[in-house]
């Protein structure tokens, strides 16, 4: 028998055990090691007949071949035993406390918003919105409010730049302008989002949220406007009777203009919409005038319709019982957990708005 033949029945033998990883590392180096048996059969090589040699090499080459499989073979079967045998004891403990869960609640201010779409999407507005930061085209002079107009100054502009292009918008009506630019009419659009004006105190915030509201089409009317908010601010509060007062006042993209007041009281420290005989100012409003239509390329004599801007935070402090609007952006844990709102109960007017 030959020295190869031998060899390869020896170790064969031994490969086909159930061996330990070391073992088969054992036998790698016993084959091809300084001194393995396959690597001295290697060395006889150069003492070879010329003839012989070439069978010979190719006889050695092919059993290194097999060799070196079947024991990379024998090492992967090795490994995936100890994983499996580990998956097997390292069982995860499912008797383990669980780890704390935190749930976040939605800010009035949010909830007030969805509150505010949802009531508006069932009658057919959409919502759009607009940048902070605007240019003082939108801002003031597509809604027809001069350079020199007072309203200007009124509003306390946080301007970006020396040149006063760029400001942070101090209401939501330059969504109008952009709205109308980008489409033709009818426009029928709600567009929920942050304003800022620089003052502050209980009841300012140097930013703080409206919603702005426009319809224009050939046939709408002031009728339509009051009807549309008498509609929301019922749907808003819940309730079945309200009372609104419009008082004549002025902006220069509507004509005429009118803010609104809702009637209240307070019973037991409880605010009570709709009865009672104290105002609160909550949103201006009015035709919209027929230099904003042309402005934004919207012929007057075929199209007309009505604007509102909503103060957001108002309605929810008033809403909600919150007392110092400064408290809405202070960012205190402790005051959103108390007055936040479970983040899975989306509004909406046929589930309820609010729980
Ligand atoms: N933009 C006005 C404000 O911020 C509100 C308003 C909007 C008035 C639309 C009329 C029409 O005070």
């Amino acid at each position: 028998m030959s020295n190869i033949k031998k060899i390869k029945d020896e170790y064969l033998d031994k490969l086909n055990n159930e061996l330990s990883l070391e073992s088969v590392n054992q036998i790698r180096t016993e084959l091809f090691g300084k001194n393995g048996v396959v690597s001295n059969e290697f060395k006889k090589l150069s003492s070879i007949h010329s003839e012989e040699r070439k069978k010979f090499a190719s006889e050695l080459n092919f059993i290194k071949e097999e060799f070196q499989q079947i024991i990379s073979k024998k090492i992967q079967y090795i490994e995936i035993k100890e994983i499996n045998s580990k998956l097997e004891n390292e069982k995860v403990d499912i008797t383990l406390p669980e780890r704390s869960f935190n749930q976040g609640k939605i800010h009035p201010v949010s909830q007030v918003i969805d509150e505010i779409s949802s009531i508006f999407s069932e009658i057919g507005f959409s919502v759009e919105e607009g940048p902070d930061v605007e240019n003082e085209h939108n801002n003031f002079t597509a809604l027809n409010t001069p350079s020199n107009h007072p309203a200007r100054d009124m509003h306390d502009t946080f301007y970006l730049d020396n040149d006063k292009e760029f400001l942070l918008r101090t209401h939501t009506s330059p969504v109008q302008v952009r709205t109308m630019l980008k489409g033709k009419p009818p426009f029928k659009i709600i567009a929920p989002g942050r304003t800022y004006r620089s003052d502050s105190d209980q009841t300012h915030a140097p930013m703080f949220h409206q919603v702005e509201g426009l319809h224009i089409d050939k046939e709408i009317n002031m009728g339509n406007l009051k009807g549309c908010l008498n509609y929301f601010i019922k749907e808003f509060f819940e309730v079945d009777k309200i009372k609104m007062r419009f008082r004549p006042s002025h902006f220069p993209f509507t004509e005429p203009s009118a803010e609104v007041d809702i009637g209240y009281e307070i019973k037991d420290e409880k605010i009570i919409i709709g009865e009672g005989d104290k105002w609160l100012e909550i949103l201006g409003c009015g035709m919209v005038h027929p230099n904003v239509l042309k402005n934004v390329k919207v012929d007057p004599k075929k199209y007309q319709g009505y604007a509102f801007g909503i103060g957001i935070d108002r309605l929810a402090m008033l809403k909600y019982g919150i007392n110092d609007l400064r408290a809405f952006f202070e960012t205190d844990y402790r005051w959103l957990n108390h007055h936040g709102f479970d983040p899975l109960d989306v509004p909406s007017s046929y589930r309820g708005l609010s729980r």
